[in-house]
């Protein structure tokens, strides 16, 4: 299968992990019979750079020219100053980016892979067996809702809104998944204080459920329990179902519980069109960037998810999950995943170039 691919890098450790990627890509592809045409596009300051804009008109060309997005990071704290709040990449790009291309379904998925729970900052009993698929409903909630700050400074407020129709549409995503690997989901609420990602979100999941996965077992759960569970038996849950806000707080916290945030992938779905982005959910780490010292298992795990999901390909996405296991089951780490006291006996710290070529060699 052939698949037109943009990659946009942006701002921060994103150039450095998008670099080391591609060839991961090519290589799969070349090993599982398919093609790749990757095409090069700007986002965020290194768009501003050249067009005045992190969210130039060619860019959006790019996008709506392609069959998949590979996100690097977007954002750098330091130069937010020079752009009014409108302007900077996170709302002039990255979430237009996601409500204009219907990119409704987030998935986020957090491993503790088996003989690595030392990665973990649990204990390992704790650690052990932790396989969370987060479901992260992206195109609606507190982050697209109105959002007014009173001119006269005395207040700001930001309306929460959930249509029924986009909670069915991420809850039966969740119920097809959870019904073709056996997997139990949890809906995430608050019904005991709101509405819209409270009691409504509840009775919307609980009916379509009713109505059509019954077979499927469904819990629900309070977020602020939910959190908590994280920590003390998060190996109890399996495909957690969020909205936006909830699913943006939760899965930082539960890829800190597998180890470090630079492990985590994620792929954004539109769910009619099979339009796919696929981004590491650790951010654009400026503190780090260009030092050769950011972990780019993050956006390889996150092109294992574009064979998973644009080139369907299960047995591709699991070659490129193995080698990363691998290659971590050998001792190779990120300065991110060794712990204060320095490197253990049998481990090596490598930089980003370093372990993506582990990665490949693997492959
Ligand atoms: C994420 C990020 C974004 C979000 C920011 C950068 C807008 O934190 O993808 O989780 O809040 O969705
Ligand atoms: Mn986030």
């Amino acid at each position: 299968m052939k698949k037109k691919i943009l990659c946009l890098a942006g701002d921060g450790i994103g150039p450095e992990i998008m670099n080391v990627t591609t060839p991961i890509v090519e290589k799969v592809c070349a090993k599982f019979g398919h093609e790749v045409e990757f095409t090069d596009g700007l986002i965020g300051y290194a768009a501003y750079d050249k067009y005045e804009d992190t969210m130039p008109e060619k860019t959006w060309e790019q996008i709506r020219d392609c069959e998949g997005v590979l996100f690097g990071a977007v954002g750098l704290p330091d130069r937010d100053a020079q752009l009014k709040p409108e302007m900077r990449p996170e709302k002039r790009a990255l979430l237009p980016m996601r409500k204009e291309m219907g990119l409704s379904i987030n998935i986020r998925p957090i491993r503790v892979y088996e003989g690595l729970e030392e990665l973990s900052p649990l204990r390992e009993h704790l650690a052990k067996g932790v396989n969370l698929t987060f479901l992260r409903e992206l195109n609606s909630g507190i982050y697209f809702g109105k959002h007014h700050t009173d001119p006269g400074g005395a207040f700001a407020s930001d309306e929460c809104y959930y249509a029924k129709e986009e909670i069915e549409r991420i809850a039966s995503f969740g119920f097809e998944l959870a019904r073709q690997t056996g997997q139990v989901l949890t809906s995430i609420d608050k019904a005991n204080v709101l509405d819209s990602i409270g009691a409504f979100w509840r009775s919307t999941v609980s009916s379509l459920h009713e109505k059509s996965y019954s077979d499927v077992e469904l819990q629900h759960c309070l977020v602020d329990a939910f959190n908590l569970y994280l920590f003390t038996k998060p190996s109890a849950y399996q495909i957690v179902l969020t909205g936006n806000m909830f699913g943006d707080i939760l899965s930082d916290g539960a890829a800190g519980l597998a180890g470090s945030l630079g492990l985590l992938p994620s792929a954004s779905i539109n769910p009619e069109t099979g339009f796919c982005l696929y981004e590491p959910s650790g951010g654009s780490a400026p503190d780090i960037a260009g030092e050769d010292k950011a972990n780019p298992i993050a956006m390889i795990l996150s092109a294992a998810l574009l064979f998973r999901h644009t080139y369907k390909d299960e047995a591709a996405a699991c070659a490129i999950e193995a080698a990363v296991q691998s290659v971590l089951g050998s001792g190779v780490r990120t300065g991110d995943l060794v712990m204060g006291s320095g490197p253990q006996e049998g481990q090596e710290i490598v930089g980003t170039t370093g372990m993506a070529e582990a990665i490949l060699k693997c492959l």
